[in-house]
């Protein structure tokens, strides 16, 4: 019998909650991502809430989740450390770089991940590619810059579309960019965010993820990067 994708993804959030309690000591912070692959880990994690100390979320949406299980949610202010951060991708390659942002929330995921220790992402089997760029890359813009930000985004190869009555959760606006095959996704998420007025990019790959647990019809498989 075939999985549908909510079944690939209620997998992969079983098997992060199994990394959680073999991984995190008991009374952990967590840090939690953003999506429905995010929202089943959530909904998984509720069942082990008793172990850990607490969470960090990456948006509002995810706080709100997390506290509708009576799972604690802490500013990211009031926690130096974190063992793991949990979060899904809209891609990810072999060496464990990622696109994300599909949501909207990069660059809170990014600014929760950057205090975790290890980044655990979850995906179903058709997130995996060998180059990104099909999925539109999200940056996120201070409103002023949209225009200044999308010319620069031309010139870099990209076609900028604003992300239509989308504001994020830092009151900022969202270009999608199409049209992009990202050879050295490092070095194009750097570029990206030199740009002024780019607040991030996307592109997860100058720190990308450490462990990838990956669904598949014939079960989740723990990746590590190539
Ligand atoms: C949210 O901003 C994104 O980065 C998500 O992590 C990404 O879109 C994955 O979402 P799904 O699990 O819904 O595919």
């Amino acid at each position: 019998m075939s999985m549908t994708q909510d079944e690939l993804k209620q997998a992969v959030a079983k098997a992060a909650v199994d990394y959680v309690a073999a991984q995190a000591p008991a009374g952990s912070i967590i840090g939690v991502g953003t999506g429905s692959t995010a929202n089943f880990f959530i909904d998984a994690l509720a069942a082990i809430k008793g172990r850990i100390g607490a969470t960090v979320a990456s948006s509002e949406a995810t706080k709100k989740r997390l506290e509708g299980h009576g799972i604690k949610v802490l500013d990211l202010n009031e926690v130096s450390s974190m063992p793991v951060y949990v979060d899904g991708a809209d891609e990810i390659t072999h060496q464990l770089a990622m696109l994300k942002g599909g949501g909207g929330a990069l660059t809170r995921e990014k600014i929760v991940a950057a205090v975790a220790d290890k980044f655990v992402c979850v995906c179903d089997e058709s997130k995996l590619v060998s180059t990104m760029g099909k999925f539109p890359l999200p940056v996120e813009v201070i409103p002023m810059a949209r225009a200044y930000v999308a010319r620069e985004i031309v010139k870099l190869g990209g076609q900028p579309k604003l992300r239509e009555g989308f504001v994020t959760d830092n009151g900022n606006i969202i270009l999608d960019v199409h049209g992009l095959q990202i050879a050295d996704p490092a070095d194009f998420e750097t570029r990206l965010n030199a740009i002024v007025g780019v607040v991030t990019n996307g592109l997860f790959a100058c720190r990308g993820a450490d462990v990838l647990l990956l669904a598949t019809p014939q079960g989740v498989r723990t990746l590590t990067p190539d």
